[in-house]
């Protein structure tokens, strides 16, 4: 195939403002400087996916305007194919991000031309999705977009789903996963408090919804893979680093292991490339700024 990697999802210019704590409700703080990095949970796939060294598509949708101008930039910087960035309809999407000392975020999304992308745009864009081996969508895109993806998949190809934001999925969107990919907060979303203590728990728990595999991403802690044709779950322990800014590293694991399961990796050997992908991105500022090249994996 073509692409090893289509991915589809949104696009959006982060507005990064670090901070010393978060202001509770009618609070002012004052924070840093304001950095604009190229960011969205589709956007940094494809360039992770790119950086790694995957033949790498993005079907998105970016505002006519300068953040547009920016995403794109960094998408072709990266070696994306960008063909399938539309643009047009709204402002280009939006995240309002702060950082605290310990490297953790919280974010706020605008949309904006991330709403606009619909189940059209998907049928449209049909030759991207016959040659392309793995195709891997967020929730950032409206949900009716991310079961016509389900839907629209080549002959033999995989679909890795992190839904994030979580939102209810239909039950044919979570059947086509392989794998579901959640952090512990995405996994407590879609068990709806009928989990159990563990994270062994919650993978049964939800692989009992339909995804062929789940990988459930645990931070410092790794992960932990759960694939239906093989046995129990397994831990995949990840390497130790300072933490600068997590912003992205979950999007980087993703792709990473979107890209190592299609060239034909069991889940587990992908999921240990992963952690050290995602690993390497918490080290740096930024999102799509920290993701890290296979020679700078390999280092590691
Ligand atoms: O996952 C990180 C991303 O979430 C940021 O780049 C921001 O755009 C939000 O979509
Ligand atoms: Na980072």
């Amino acid at each position: 195939s073509r692409y090893d990697l289509l991915v589809v999802g949104s696009a959006n210019a982060d507005l990064v403002v670090g901070v010393d704590r978060r202001p509770g409700p009618g609070e002012t703080v004052l924070g840093s400087d304001l950095v604009v990095h190229p960011g969205g949970k589709g956007a940094n796939q494809a360039v992770a996916a790119a950086r790694l060294g995957a033949r790498t598509a993005l079907l998105a949708r970016v505002g006519d305007d300068a953040h547009g101008r920016l995403l794109r930039a960094s998408q072709q910087e990266a070696g994306v194919d960008t063909g399938g960035v539309l643009a047009g309809g709204a402002p280009t999407g939006v995240a309002l991000i702060t950082v605290d000392p310990s490297g953790d975020n919280s974010i706020v999304v605008s949309p904006g031309a991330n709403a606009r992308l619909t189940p059209e745009d998907i049928r449209a864009a049909a030759p991207l999705f016959a040659s392309a081996r793995v195709v891997s969508v967020q929730l950032e895109i409206p949900l009716d977009t991310v079961a016509e993806t389900a839907r629209a998949l080549g002959p033999g190809a995989r679909l890795v789903l992190n839904p994030s934001p979580p939102a209810p999925l239909p039950a044919e969107v979570l059947a086509a996963c392989d794998p579901l990919v959640v952090n512990e907060h995405e996994a407590r979303y879609i068990l709806g408090g009928s989990a159990g203590g563990t994270p062994e728990s919650w993978a049964r728990g939800l692989t009992a919804l339909g995804p062929r595999s789940v990988v459930i991403t645990l931070g410092a802690e790794g992960a932990l893979v759960a694939d239906t044709r093989a046995g129990d779950p397994v831990r995949v322990p990840s390497p130790q680093v300072d933490a600068v800014d997590t912003t992205g590293a979950g999007d980087a694991f993703t792709a990473a292991l979107a890209w190592r399961l299609g060239l034909g990796e069991e889940l587990t050997e992908a999921a240990a490339f992963a952690v050290r992908v995602g690993a390497a991105a918490v080290t740096k500022q930024g999102a799509q700024a920290s993701f890290p090249t296979a020679e700078e994996v390999s280092a590691l």
